[in-house]
This record gives C-alpha cells, structure tokens and sequence, in this order.
C-alpha cells in the first residue's frame, strides 16, 4: 500500500484509534483547539506532504461545529500538499436533508457534497447513509459501507433472537434495510407506516404484516431522539406482538431524552455502532459494535 497517515477529528478520536491499531498505521500529529470566540483553529504538527491522508471525523452533534472542523482539517492537508485526502465520515450529518420537502427549503446534504469537494476531499467513505442517493450529490468516488452485518453478526452471537421474530422497518424507508437483516437472519419483515409530525413527534398509522405472538427486532440507520422506536413499540404492543423487542441502529446520537425514550420494559436489548462516539456508562443497556475492522478494511482496499 502507499504511504498514507490517519488523521483524527475531535468527534472520532476513538474510533480514528482503534483503525490506526489495527492498521498498525501511524496517526498523523494535529492540535485542534478553539480560539476564544468559538472559532476552530487546527495545526497539523508534522508533514502530510506526498502522503494520502485517511481523516476521520462524524458529522454528528455538534454538527456545524464537527463539519467546520472537518472542512478545515481538509483545507491544512490540502495546503500541506497531501496528495489525496479522504475524508471518512462515519456517521454523515444532514443526511435526512436530501430533498425539499416543499419550496424555499435547502437541500443541505447536496450543500454538504459541495462543501466536501470545493475544500478537496478527493473520496468519501461513510456508514449506512441514511438515503444512498446522497452519494449523487458527489463527484467523486463514495463508498457507503454498511454495518448490517456487523450487527446482524453481533445479535446473532450475544443475543437470543427466538425462532419466531420478525424483522420490523420503523418506515418506508428502511423496508431494503430491514429485508437485508431478514435475510441475514432468517426473519420475515413487517413495515410500519410512520407519519413525521415534527423534529421529534412520530405516529405510526399501520402495521404493515402479522406479528401476533412474535417476538421483535426493529431495525433503523440511526436513533436520534428516540422518538421513532419509541412510537414503534407502542404500535407493535398494540398490535399484538410479545413484549419481547430488541432495537438495532447503525448510528445512535444520543440526545437528550433518547435514553428515557427507549427504556420500556419490553425492550431486551439495543444495539449500535461507534459511528458516533458512545461514552459507555452514560448508557450501560446500550450495546456498542465498533465499525473499526469495516473502516480498516476500506481503508486498505483504497490501496
Ligand atoms: C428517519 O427517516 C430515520 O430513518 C430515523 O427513523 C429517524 O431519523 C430517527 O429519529 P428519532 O430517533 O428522532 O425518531
């Protein structure tokens, strides 16, 4: 493989770690701080030049404050006269701003490609976008890895997923995702019909498939507030499923009240990935999979 270095953003510093160790690849010297104002000021303490830089960094929250960072990393590698720099993304912020709901909106994840590639990002590599399209917005080569099977992998060895469960799609837009748990695990998958009534009010108006009697296992790509699963159980009970559900997500914010929000009895078992760092105690029914083999191994594939 080239010479290549990996550089950590503040919001990844972990997870940059653990692909640094198993690479047994050096992690490039960098200060990142900010001025008094808020302002981020970066200094990149040794040469990147000739080198293709890896630099880690989620666009999770603070979301404006970890993209800023990630642009400005970006723009010291480039003005160092690195000779590719790829910026991997674990979770992508603004991913749900795809499209334009009605006028006069942003399409922010467009803006966000456009970002990316004005600084000199020369590829990107992300974890379960949450709408794949997103990699149009771009013009340079994306690789969306999932982490479905690293999930998939870790409920079938640490949790007891009865015969009987189904695999449930929180909405339409996670019915591919969830067929692709199903068919991994060997589940059926049942659809909800969720309608969004603001930042984080969800109402599920139909169960979309039979799930008298059956255990549960809801799928998504991320829990921001908590407010979908926790809509999803409710319609699942109601509908005659086994207080039985266990809840895996690719990416999970943690924002305040998430936790509160998936804390039902009926729950078994939540799981989800280190996209976004997860400080352990602050949420021990939380089990956390690390993506750090599946950005390793994209890593060394870019040769
Ligand atoms: C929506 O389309 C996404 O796939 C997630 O279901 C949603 O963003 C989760 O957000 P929250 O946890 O706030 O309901």
């Amino acid at each position: 493989m080239e010479e290549f270095t990996i550089l950590s953003g503040t919001a990844s510093a972990q997870l940059a770690a653990s692909v640094a160790e198993i690479l047994h690849a050096r992690m490039a010297a960098c200060s990142i701080s900010r001025f008094p104002d808020g302002e981020i000021a970066i200094q990149l303490n040794e040469s990147v030049r000739g080198c293709a830089v890896f630099i880690i960094q989620s666009t999770c929250p603070p979301v404006d404050e970890n993209l800023v960072e990630l642009l400005a990393l970006v723009d010291a590698c480039r003005r160092a006269d690195a000779r590719r720099v790829s910026a991997i993304v674990p979770y992508f912020g603004y991913a749900r701003a795809d499209k334009r709901r009605g006028c006069r909106e942003p399409v922010t994840a467009s803006m966000v490609a456009t970002l990316m590639e004005a600084v000199g990002v020369d590829r990107l590599i992300t974890v379960d976008l949450h709408a794949p399209q997103i990699e149009g917005f771009f013009h340079i080569p994306v690789d969306n890895l999932s982490a479905v099977t690293l999930l998939c992998d870790a409920l079938q060895a640490r949790h007891q997923l009865s015969p009987d469960t189904v695999v449930v799609s929180p909405d339409e837009g996670r019915v591919k995702t969830a067929a692709e748990y199903g068919r991994k695990l060997g589940c059926p998958v049942v659809v909800l019909h969720k309608e969004r009534h603001g930042g984080s009010t969800t109402r599920v108006t139909h169960v979309v498939g039979d799930v008298r009697d059956r255990s549960c296992l809801i799928i998504d790509d991320m829990i921001s507030t908590g407010g979908t699963i926790a809509e999803s159980i409710h319609s699942l009970l109601q509908a005659g499923a086994r207080p039985e559900i266990t809840i895996a997500a690719t990416h999970c914010l943690r924002l305040p009240g998430a936790r509160k929000n998936l804390s039902h009895e009926a729950v078994r078992g939540i799981l989800a990935t280190d996209t976004v760092h997860v400080i352990q105690n602050a949420w021990p029914e939380l089990q956390v999979i690390s993506t750090a083999p599946l950005l390793a191994s994209a890593i060394s594939r870019c040769g």
